[in-house]
């Protein structure tokens, strides 16, 4: 099955990257033409097809940039490899989507893109935490449906976070951003729980609760706990940021719900399938003091049945990266990434990427996540 939409952007480029959704900005398209890239960008929204994108690689195709609502396993990089691919690229940071394996025995290396996203998703995350909170999404259908009839004592109260504890399960650049917008913003304890120690998130609070405490505030604690179950126990609100694998799906089930306080609050941005949708519903339906916050789904862009009718849970289209600023930055992130291996450079070797934002392109690809595997040479 082929799909006429589509849309060629520097036609006389002597290498042909294929992109299968349209990107926002133009600093992406500047990175691929910069390395001599014919561009061809499909600019249907629907989500392609295995089939479809095989039959936009055609018989050579230098590269390729795909979303994260695409299954990319082994033989999309089998049709990649024979085309004479020099990388794929993931426009986004996470890559569950994607067979590293396969790709990796393909020869194919896989870009990701990290660094653009860590405030913008912690951001939404909090964002959520507080509408979950103070309840805005329920008092905003109230009043659209004119039912507001004057202000009352007990209406639509909520939870006041200020001096509680938020919880973080996975204390990543993503989870450690959220934490340190809970402390800060919010004056919240944080409790994270994680495989590895985060010690400059610890340090961190511990510095800024000295700062506060010298000015008549009360401390803060940063603590990492041993099990998700101690976590779920104490956190008057958890907020999902760990990546989806088989140790992550339905991390979150019934009975660890179950641990959870009766008011709680649970907000998920990392992937859908770490919380299992159904136990959600079944608990939010028995607990209306418990809330939730779901940027991410099990099954998107499907939901499961129950989970629009809840009045406890706020829900989102999956945007939590959705900024200008972002959503441009992975953009440029992935282009680099596939202009790089085109062009034969090393991997960039350090966490911060925003040298590829502005100015000259660095000759390296951003974020190779099997660059190790394939013996790319670091910049
Ligand atoms: C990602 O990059 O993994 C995000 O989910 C996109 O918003």
């Amino acid at each position: 099955m082929t799909i006429k939409e589509w849309r060629v952007f520097n036609p006389g480029g002597n290498k042909r990257v294929i992109v299968t959704k349209e990107l926002p900005g133009q600093r992406w398209l500047d990175a691929l033409q910069h390395a001599g890239c014919r561009v061809e960008i499909c600019t249907s929204p629907e989500v392609l097809s295995v089939a479809q994108i095989k039959a936009a690689m055609g018989a050579r195709c230098d590269g390729a940039i795909g979303q994260l609502t695409e299954d990319w396993g082994d033989e999309l990089f089998a049709a990649l490899k024979a085309a004479g691919a020099a990388a794929y690229s993931n426009y986004a940071v996470g890559y569950n989507n994607v067979d590293i394996d396969a790709a990796t025995r393909h020869g194919i290396p896989v870009g990701n893109t990290p660094g653009v996203l860590t405030e913008t998703t912690a951001e939404m995350a909090v964002a959520l935490t507080m509408a979950v909170a103070r309840r805005t999404g329920e008092a905003e259908r109230f009043m659209r449906a004119g039912r507001y009839h004057g202000w009352l004592p007990t209406l639509f109260m909520g939870e006041l976070l200020r001096g509680k504890t938020a919880g973080v399960i996975g204390a990543g650049r993503i989870g450690a951003a959220y934490a340190r917008m809970m402390a800060e913003g919010l004056k919240m304890n944080v409790a994270y729980f994680d495989l590895y120690p985060n010690e400059a998130l610890e340090t961190y609070i511990r510095d800024y609760s000295a700062f506060i405490v010298a000015r008549g505030e009360p401390p803060l604690t940063c603590r990492r706990l041993e099990t998700v179950e101690a976590l779920l126990r104490e956190a008057d609100c958890v907020s999902i940021h760990t990546v989806l694998d088989k140790s992550t799906h339905h991390l979150i089930n019934a009975d660890r719900l179950a641990l959870m306080k009766p008011n709680a609050i649970l907000i998920n941005t990392s992937r859908g399938p770490v919380v299992d949708e159904a136990a959600l519903v079944a608990h939010c339906r028995q607990n209306p003091s418990f809330r939730a916050g779901l940027d991410v789904f099990e099954d998107e862009p499907a939901m499961t049945p129950g989970l629009v009718d809840l009045e406890n849970v706020v829900i989102v289209p999956h945007i939590a990266s959705a900024t200008q600023w972002t959503r441009q930055g992975m953009a440029t992130l992935a282009a680099c990434n596939v202009a790089g291996r085109i062009q034969g450079f090393p991997v960039w070797p350090r966490p911060d990427i925003t040298p590829f934002l502005d100015g000259d392109f660095p000759r390296a690809s951003p974020s190779i996540v099997n660059a190790a595997n394939l013996a790319i040479p670091v910049f």
